[in-house]
């Protein structure tokens, strides 16, 4: 399926390389107006404009960064409607046995992957709130793992981090039902990536899923869950 987004305001973390990248060619290539954020400026600008999205160099680990990202996709792109939380931290590489994990890396991975997206999307909920209210549709798409969920060995600092966020995710979404916003985790499988190179740098590459796949699985998710109603209104107006 592919659908058209071309009112949808989307904000990616983690744009520059990997799942993030082919989130911002997927939906900028479905029509919707795309910002994302990274912290390596060159690559961010490279990025934008590649894809003509709007680049925003930020660490969503600080929190000093959340409120600047926040009001820099808000403002360049008159609201929010789609945040996904993507951007993440491995723990300690080479992967560490929990015994040897130090507790700065174990907190790296927990500041970035479950408090970095609860701080953004509660920065950004009032606009998503809007969204909904507007009948523009409102989804918050967390990436997951299925390290969420399977006890990985050396996995620990990621996988503990990883199941935080998908249960915060769950709860967020029974406190949003009311107001519209649609929260869900998703796990987008084995991928060819930096990230997962790092990780498993013995892998064989030819069996990892191609990012580009996942992005289009991804964003019909997001789109199965925007009201129908504006999907085919952007269709009869094109
Ligand atoms: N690859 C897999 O097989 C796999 C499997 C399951 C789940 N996942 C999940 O999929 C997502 C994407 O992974 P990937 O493999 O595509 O990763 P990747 O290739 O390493 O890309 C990570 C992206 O996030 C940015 N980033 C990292 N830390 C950041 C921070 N603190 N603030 C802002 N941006 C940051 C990086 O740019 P800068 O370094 O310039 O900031 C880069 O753009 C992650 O959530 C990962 O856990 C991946």
């Amino acid at each position: 399926m592919q659908t058209d987004m071309q009112t949808t305001r989307v904000l990616i973390t983690g744009g520059t390389s990997g799942l993030g990248l082919a989130l911002v060619r997927e939906l900028t290539g479905r029509g919707a107006s795309v910002a994302f954020v990274a912290r390596t400026a060159e690559r961010v600008a490279v990025v934008a404009r590649e894809h003509g999205a709007h680049g925003i160099v930020g660490d969503v680990a600080q929190k000093q960064d959340i409120h600047r990202i926040a009001l820099q996709a808000t403002g360049v792109l008159g609201g929010l409607d789609v945040l996904v939380n993507n951007a993440s931290d491995l723990g300690p590489t080479p992967l560490a046995l929990l015994g040897d994990t130090e507790c700065e890396d174990f907190e790296r991975a927990l500041v970035t992957n479950v408090l970095g997206p609860f701080r953004l999307t509660k920065a950004l909920l009032g606009s998503l709130a809007a969204s909904a209210r507007e009948g523009r549709g409102s989804v918050v798409l967390n990436i997951s793992s299925d390290a969420a969920v399977n006890a990985y060995g050396r996995w620990g600092a990621y996988g503990a981090s990883k199941a935080a966020l998908a249960h915060m995710t769950r709860i967020w979404n029974e406190e949003m039902l009311a107001h519209g916003v649609k929260l869900l985790a998703l796990d987008p499988g084995d991928m060819d990536t930096p990230m997962h190179a790092i990780a498993v740098p013995d892998a064989d590459r030819a069996t990892l899923k191609q990012p580009s796949a996942a992005a289009i699985e991804l964003a019909d998710a997001i789109a199965d869950l925007l009201p129908a109603a504006h999907t085919v209104a952007v269709r009869r107006a094109s």
